[in-house]
């Protein structure tokens, strides 16, 4: 397998799916880098997922860049992408800039993603012009989620669908290589990845992105339930681990863990 970048990234448009997953340690980063994803995200998620904390905004850039750290160690040829954290670049461009330098020097990120309305396209620019590729992500902003009032979906309405397309092509020009779509309609998703040159990838967007990325503790199936209607389970690993752990419990209590086969003469 190859190495991933981000020029492969781009051409990838219209000719192969590209696939993303989050990763937030570094025997799982392996894992998915084995199963040949082509970009690894360590997302902002990792305030739900792992730190079990209710939304995203919590989370610090040291956080961030401590699990993209970890997760670097199990990666050989996926992208790996660093998701910057909620006021990690809102503040001001040169804090933006600070932010993102210190990912890729501290962390092994090859680019770093941010959640982008019309106020931050400049943003983009100045990052990018330090060298650091970015991602952009539109539609549902997990780190805006007073202001959107939870968890919806969005450009559900005509004005609201035809802000999104303007705002995919000022990210496109101000030169992101790749941009996520989260909860969208899916005649939305496929209206922007066709107005615009640099792939798309899809969250509860459908079908017709360019690439899709999950939450890998959602498709493994070790997230707690509900899930959004977006998210397909590919494994129960929550039961498996649940019974595994279950069985310990009764065999220590019972004495027969360890037995001789896993005990030293
Ligand atoms: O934080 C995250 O995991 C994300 C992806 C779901 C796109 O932003």
């Amino acid at each position: 397998m190859k190495k991933i970048t981000v020029p492969i990234i781009g051409s990838m448009k219209n000719k192969e799916k590209i696939v993303m997953v989050t990763a937030y340690d570094a025997s799982t980063a392996k894992i998915v880098d084995e199963s040949g994803v082509d970009i690894v995200l360590v997302g902002d998620s990792v305030g739900n997922v792992i730190q079990g904390l209710s939304n995203t905004l919590a989370v610090s850039v040291d956080e961030m860049i401590y699990h993209t750290k970890i997760v670097s160690r199990g990666i050989h040829n996926a992208h790996l992408c660093a998701d910057m954290p909620f006021m990690s670049f809102q503040s001001s461009n040169e804090d933006a800039v600070k932010n993102a330098g210190r990912f890729v020097k501290e962390s092994g990120a090859e680019s770093v993603k941010i959640e982008v309305t019309e106020d931050y396209i400049e943003t983009i620019r100045e990052i990018r012009k330090a060298g650091i590729p970015v991602m952009g992500h539109i539609g549902l902003r997990p780190q805006s989620v007073h202001n959107m009032g939870g968890y919806k979906l969005q450009g559900r309405d005509k004005d609201e669908g035809a802000k999104l397309v303007a705002l995919a092509k000022k990210i496109e020009d101000a030169g992101a290589f790749s941009l996520v779509l989260e909860s969208i309609p899916q005649k939305l998703a496929k209206k922007i990845t066709r107005s615009i040159n640099i792939p798309t990838i899809g969250i509860g967007a459908g079908a017709n992105c360019d690439g899709q990325v999950l939450v890998i503790n959602d498709l493994v199936g070790l997230s707690e339930e509900p899930l959004p209607k977006f998210v397909k389970k590919y494994a129960e690993i929550r039961d498996l681990m649940k019974r595994a752990t279950e069985e310990y419990v009764d065999e220590v209590r019972t004495g027969s863990f360890p037995s001789k086969e896993h005990s030293y003469d």
